[in-house]
């Protein structure tokens, strides 16, 4: 067997990228995924997933894929760090600002209006939420327009129980917050060590579940999603089953917003009407 960081010393030759990787050894990795963590590869963008796989077989010193294998086969706990490290949980607050400008001064005070008159509940949902970044971006906004006796609810979901268990906690890093305002970071939150946690009022407007987008059954529904920057790491057919279960889980009338790399699935695009195309926001098809 090889041993971590043999190849590379012995041979002196440059690491293996994820195109090097091959096919046997990502069906074996696949299986082994599959079968003892429950969670299926199949369907996300091949050379994507072998390039994260590449570069988490790197970090943890091994340059042999099949001994990696081995290793994977025989420990929980490196199947669970690796599946952390494929699906990567980079998000920050009100990240690519524009939107969220377009949600904060149309989008959210349309659909607060709309639950006024309906006398109903606001309920927003962000799905693939990262570390809770965007659904406490939303609450942020809401703070600002809600009114007394408004009804609203926002929920984040994930497929990271680790992404999660830091959405809940609501302490982040300076960079993440670069985009809060200053009278924001004043009024909601707190410095400590250098990291900043937001206030348990707003932390306690959003509820976190883990809930896979891939193969859970939709169990909200909402007037607005944000399904940002997920997308890009499924195949076309696995986008389009997202978007057919994200338009059952929009009320008539809500809102959907992509990220700005994603776009709409040509077989989806009945279902919604687009409203602003720079910043990807859909608008379901029915009476509101
Ligand atoms: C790049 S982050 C995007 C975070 C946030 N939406 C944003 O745009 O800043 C992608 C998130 O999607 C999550 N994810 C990946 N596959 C998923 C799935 N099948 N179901 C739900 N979430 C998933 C990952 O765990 C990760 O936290």
């Amino acid at each position: 067997m090889v041993e971590p960081f043999e190849e590379e010393l012995v041979g002196n030759r440059p690491p293996f990228l994820g195109s090097d990787l091959d096919d046997d050894v990502y069906q074996q990795i696949v299986t082994i995924l599959r079968d003892q963590q429950n969670f299926q590869l199949e369907g996300y963008k091949v050379l994507c997933i072998k390039r994260r796989l590449a570069s988490r077989i790197r970090s943890v010193g091994y340059s042999d894929p099949v001994a990696y294998v081995e290793l994977l086969r025989q420990d929980s706990r490196e199947q669970e760090q690796l599946l952390t490290a494929l699906s990567i949980h980079v998000s920050q607050f009100f990240r690519n600002e524009s939107v969220f400008k377009v949600l904060e001064k149309t989008i959210v005070p349309e659909l607060l209006d709309f639950s006024r008159r309906n006398k109903s509940k606001f309920r927003i949902w962000s799905v693939g939420c990262a570390n809770g970044e965007e659904p406490y971006s939303l609450a942020l906004i809401c703070q600002a327009l809600q009114r007394r006796g408004d009804l609203l609810s926002i929920v984040g979901t994930d497929l990271s129980p680790e992404a999660l268990t830091r959405a809940k906690r609501g302490i982040f890093p300076p960079e993440r917050v670069q985009c809060v305002s200053d009278e924001m970071l004043d009024g909601f939150f707190c410095k400590i060590n250098q990291q900043y946690q937001l206030n348990e009022q707003v932390r306690g407007q959003v509820q976190f579940f883990r809930h896979d987008i891939l193969s859970d059954q939709a169990f909200y529904r909402a007037n607005l999603i944000l399904c940002r920057n997920l997308l890009i790491y499924f195949s076309r057919e696995q986008q389009q089953m997202i978007m057919e279960t994200l338009a059952d889980a929009l009320l008539p009338g809500g809102y959907l917003v992509l990220g700005r790399a994603e776009t709409m699935a040509l077989a989806c695009r009945k279902l919604f009407v687009c409203v602003d195309p720079a910043e990807r926001i859909y608008r379901r098809v029915g009476v509101a």
